[in-house]
This record gives C-alpha cells, sequence and structure tokens, in this order.
C-alpha cells in the first residue's frame, strides 16, 4: 500500500496536535497489553503499522461502549487487533465480540497479546470476507444480537455494511448522515469517526 495514501488516514492535519493528544492523553492511559500490540504491530508491519486505530479513537469508542453498558459487539476490519483488544478488555466478563478479518496472519500478530491480557474467551475470531460473513448471520437469524459495530475495513463496501449492520445491531452502529432511519454525526479523531444511531 503507499504510504501517502496511509498517511491521508489521518483526519487531524496538525501531526503535533496529534502527537499531544497521544502523549498526554492516550498513551499514559494505555493498557499494558496494548501497548506491547503497537510495538508488535510496528516490528511486524513498520509504516504499515498506521492501519491500527489509534489510541485516542479507540480509548474514546471504549467509554462509549461503557456508556452504553455494550455487552455483545462487532468488528469488521481487526488488523492486528488494537481496537479488538481495546474492547474486550472494556466489555464485561460475559461480553463477547465477533471479530471479522481476511487476514489471519495479522490477527495472529496480536492474538497472544489478547490472550496475556486474559481476553481471549470474549473473541470470536471469524476468518473470511465480511459481507458473505453478514449475510450468513442474517440468514442464522442473527438480527438485532449485537448492541455495537466498529467497521474499520475497505471503505468501499461501508454501504453494504451499513445495511446489513442495521439488521444486526440494535442500537449503535457506524454511517451514513443522508439515511433518515438514522442520526449520525462525523468526528475527527483518528482517521474520522462517524457515530450512527438508529431512530
Ligand atoms: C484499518 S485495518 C483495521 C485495523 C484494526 N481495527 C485495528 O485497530 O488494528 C483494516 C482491516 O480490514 C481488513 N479487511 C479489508 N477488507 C475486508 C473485507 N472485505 N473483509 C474482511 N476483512 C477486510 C484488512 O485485512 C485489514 O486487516
Amino acid at each position: 500500500m503507499d504510504l501517502e495514501k496511509i498517511m491521508e488516514k489521518t483526519i487531524l492535519c496538525s501531526k503535533a496536535l496529534e502527537e499531544y493528544i497521544l502523549d498526554t492523553s492516550a498513551y499514559p492511559n494505555e493498557h499494558e497489553q496494548l501497548k506491547e500490540l503497537r510495538d508488535a504491530t510496528v516490528q511486524k508491519y513498520k509504516h504499515l503499522s498506521i492501519l491500527n486505530t489509534k489510541a485516542d479513537e479507540a480509548q474514546f469508542i471504549s467509554m462509549l461502549l461503557k456508556l452504553m453498558n455494550a455487552k455483545n459487539t462487532i468488528e469488521i476490519g481487526t488488523f492486528t487487533g488494537y481496537s479488538l483488544l481495546t474492547n474486550t478488555l472494556t466489555l464485561p466478563v460475559d461480553g463477547k465480540i465477533l471479530a471479522i478479518d481476511f487476514d489471519r496472519e495479522a490477527y495472529e500478530v496480536g492474538l497472544p497479546l489478547i490472550k496475556k491480557a486474559g481476553v481471549e474467551h470474549k473473541v470470536d475470531f471469524i476468518h473470511g470476507t465480511a459481507l458473505p460473513i453478514l449475510h450468513d448471520l442474517i440468514s442464522k437469524r442473527k438480527e438485532g444480537s449485537f448492541d455495537f459495530a466498529y467497521v474499520d475495513a475497505d471503505k468501499e463496501n461501508y454501504i453494504n455494511y451499513h445495511e446489513l449492520l442495521l439488521k444486526l445491531v440494535k442500537k449503535l452502529n457506524s454511517f451514513l448522515a443522508s439515511d433518515t432511519r438514522v442520526e449520525s454525526t462525523l468526528l475527527s479523531i483518528g482517521d474520522g469517526l462517524t457515530l450512527c444511531r438508529r431512530k
């Protein structure tokens, strides 16, 4: 992947402000295994480690999950698992995250840290392409099974994910301001975070 394209992921154009937020707020509050996971990702993927959800964005999502008392969530686009580990640490002991990615090798980079943090039992990882997996969940009558969805994968499919996740998610999900069925807001955090609530 082209590095310039990857750098465009950051919605905040000020590198200094981003570093300030990370250094003064996000990193001091970061769980030890999340730091280890970031380091393992840099070691394996070098500049591509920028694909990990930023610590400030992950902490914001984590706070939302707590405010909602979320228990069952779904994540599309796991990579090495920064957002996945953040959210598994956030959910209650009997919480579950269904995590989908077609890159098992990347997931396995973070898996030892998920195990070390003692939260592996909350993760159901499905290796594969997201769209057919979502269709499959709907055909297995999983509508309304999830409290929250985090989508961090192929942008071209976001509208498709939106349609399917509207069926699968009870309360909050991501995307599309023009949909009258939902209320949404775009936050300039990380590479941009659209929050969307079903009306
Ligand atoms: C930006 S990264 C996810 C980062 C991750 N949330 C984190 O915090 O580390 C995007 C991931 O989406 C996965 N992906 C892209 N398109 C996909 C698809 N159609 N089905 C499943 N996974 C997909 C890629 O393999 C990649 O690991």
